[in-house]
C-alpha cells in the first residue's frame, strides 16, 4: 500500500502513538485528521503539526461517532485510510467482584465496540481502491496481562475482529492491518510516560513500523518485544505468560 497521498483518520490521534504516526503520515504526504475527547489535547497537537485537521469526538458515544461521520463524509469525502487507535487501560481487580468492572464500563466500549462500529460506518465512505484499515491491537491481546484483564481481553478480540474483516473486506478490496505494539514508554495510556526499560519501545518506532509494515502489504505488524508472540506456538504463549505474571 503506498504510504502518500492517502486520507487518514486515526481515532485518538492527539498523544502518543496516534501522534506519532500523526506526525509520520503528514511528513510523508497523507492528508491526516484525528480525533479525541479532549479539546486541548486536539489543539495542542494542531499546534505542534500546522496542516493537521481535528474533530472533537468521544468515539463510545453513538451520536458522537454520527457527528464525526457526518464530518468526515462532508469535508472529507475522499478518505481511504481509517487507524483504529483510541484506547484505554484499566487494572480491574476480579477478587472484589463488580467493583472495579462497573467503574470501568467504557474500556469494552472504547476498545472494542466502537471501533468496531466506527470500521462498520467508514467502509461505505472508503471509495478508492487503495483503502485500508489499521487496528492497532497489543501484544498483550496474545500474552494478556492479568492485572489488565479487560484490556487484555479487548485486543484478543481486536486481533480476533482483524482476522474476520480482512477476510470480508477482500473483495472489496480494503485490506486490514494489525499492529501489535510492545510496552510503549512515552505515551499517556498509563497517565504519564513511564520509564523505558530496554524491551520497551517508542511511539517514533512504532510509527516507523506501521508504515514500513503497510508499505511490504505486511497484514500482521509485530514490533519489538512483541513481534515473537505473533508467531509463537501455544507453548511459547503459556511460558511468556508465566514471564509477565508473577
Ligand atoms: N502504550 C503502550 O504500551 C501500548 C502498547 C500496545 C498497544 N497500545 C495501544 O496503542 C493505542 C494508543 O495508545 P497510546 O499508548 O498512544 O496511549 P495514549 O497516549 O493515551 O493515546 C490514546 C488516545 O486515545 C484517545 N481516546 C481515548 N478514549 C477515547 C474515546 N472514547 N474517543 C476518542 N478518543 C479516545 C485519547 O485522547 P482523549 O483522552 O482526549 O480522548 C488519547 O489521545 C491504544 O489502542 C493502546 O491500547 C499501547
Amino acid at each position: 500500500m503506498k504510504t502518500n497521498g492517502n486520507t487518514v483518520l486515526i481515532t485518538g490521534g492527539a498523544t502518543g502513538i496516534g501522534f506519532a504516526l500523526a506526525q509520520k503520515l503528514s511528513k510523508l504526504g497523507n492528508k491526516v485528521i484525528i480525533c479525541g475527547r479532549r479539546e486541548h489535547k486536539l489543539n495542542e497537537a494542531r499546534e505542534k503539526l500546522p496542516g493537521l485537521h481535528t474533530i472533537r469526538c468521544d468515539i463510545s458515544n453513538a451520536a458522537d461517532r454520527k457527528k464525526l461521520l457526518e464530518k468526515i463524509s462532508s469535508d472529507f469525502s475522499d478518505i481511504n485510510l481509517l487507524v483504529n487507535n483510541a484506547g484505554i487501560q484499566r487494572n480491574i481487580d476480579f477478587t472484589k467482584g463488580l467493583e472495579d468492572l462497573e467503574k470501568n464500563e467504557d474500556e469494552i466500549d472504547i476498545n472494542f465496540k466502537a471501533q468496531v462500529y466506527l470500521s462498520a460506518s467508514i467502509i461505505p465512505l472508503m471509495k478508492r481502491k487503495d483503502s485500508a484499515i489499521i487496528n492497532i491491537s497489543s501484544g498483550l491481546g496474545f500474552v494478556p496481562l492479568a492485572s489488565f484483564p479487560m484490556y487484555s481481553a479487548t485486543k484478543a478480540a481486536m486481533h480476533s475482529f482483524s482476522l474476520s474483516l480482512r477476510h470480508q473486506l477482500k473483495q472489496k478490496g480494503i485490506r486490514v492491518f494489525e499492529v501489535v505494539p510492545p510496552t510503549v514508554y512515552d505515551t499517556e495510556l498509563k497517565g504519564k510516560p513511564i520509564e523505558k526499560a530496554e524491551w520497551m519501545s517508542s511511539s517514533a518506532e512504532v510509527a516507523d513500523a506501521v508504515v514500513e509494515g503497510i508499505e511490504a502489504d505486511r497484514y500482521e505488524i509485530g514490533i519489538g518485544a512483541s513481534k515473537p508472540w505473533i508467531t509463537a506456538s501455544r507453548e511459547d504463549l503459556d511460558k511468556a505468560f508465566g514471564n509477565i505474571n508473577h
